[in-house]
């Protein structure tokens, strides 16, 4: 079975899809983090970030697969290093272009055939697998997203004002939905879940209620 959780950055869908697929028993799978790694390859690289052929190149010649919670980039650990500002910044860049999407989306495919899975992203439910199970789009005012990156932020140490961090956010959903491939938007039969005012244990109980009911 198959569970999408598509939405923005800082609607809380990485850590609700975690834990959602412990309780379910399911594996997860964090295909940002595989977007991340691409870009991540692109600056080790020094490709131009908006050269299409350039960035297509070297998505062609990476391996990315994950061994348990970590991620491998060319069989090295960068679970950590793709969290940086750097990769953040020209994550959404690499993401719109449809080579990069292509090999991610068959990768992925891979993946969720195997066992029982949680599928976060931006176009699980629309693209990915159109025929899952269970859609869900998880979203949350921009305020709300990045009061919690801010907090995630000075957890990492990294200092910055609530304006920055909402201009940053709002900049990577314009190009997240407006691109011409796979943008970001709720699948027509996705539960919306506004989670502006709702704890993360809150969104997972309604979401367990209803995979589990129907
Ligand atoms: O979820 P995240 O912030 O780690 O994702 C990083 C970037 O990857 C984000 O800007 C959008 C892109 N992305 C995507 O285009 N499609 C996905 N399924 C997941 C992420």
């Amino acid at each position: 079975m198959i569970v999408t959780i598509d939405g923005p950055a800082g609607s809380g869908k990485s850590t609700v899809a975690r834990l959602l697929a412990e309780r379910l028993n399911f594996r997860f799978l964090d295909t940002g983090a595989m977007y991340r790694a691409v870009a991540l390859a692109v600056l080790k690289a020094s490709a131009d970030e908006n050269h299409h052929t350039a960035v297509a190149e070297v998505a062609k010649g990476v391996s990315i697969s994950f061994d348990e919670d970590r991620l491998l980039l060319n069989a090295q650990d960068v679970t950590s290093e793709i969290r940086s500002p750097e990769v953040t910044a020209i994550s959404s860049i690499v993401a719109a272009n449809p080579e990069v999407r292509k090999r991610l989306v068959e990768l992925q495919r891979d993946i969720g055939k195997l066992v029982n899975m949680v599928m976060a992203g931006r176009d699980q439910g629309t693209v990915v697998f159109p025929d899952a199970e269970h859609k869900f789009f998880v979203m949350a005012d921009l305020e709300a997203r990045a009061r919690r990156r801010q907090r995630e932020l000075a957890y990492e140490g990294v200092q910055q004002t609530l304006p920055v961090v909402m201009e940053q956010l709002r900049q990577r959903d314009e190009r997240d939905e407006t691109r011409v491939h796979a943008p970001m938007k709720p699948a027509i039969n996705a539960l919306v879940v506004d989670t502006s005012n709702l704890t993360i244990a809150e969104v997972v109980e309604m979401l367990i209620d209803r995979v589990q009911v129907r």
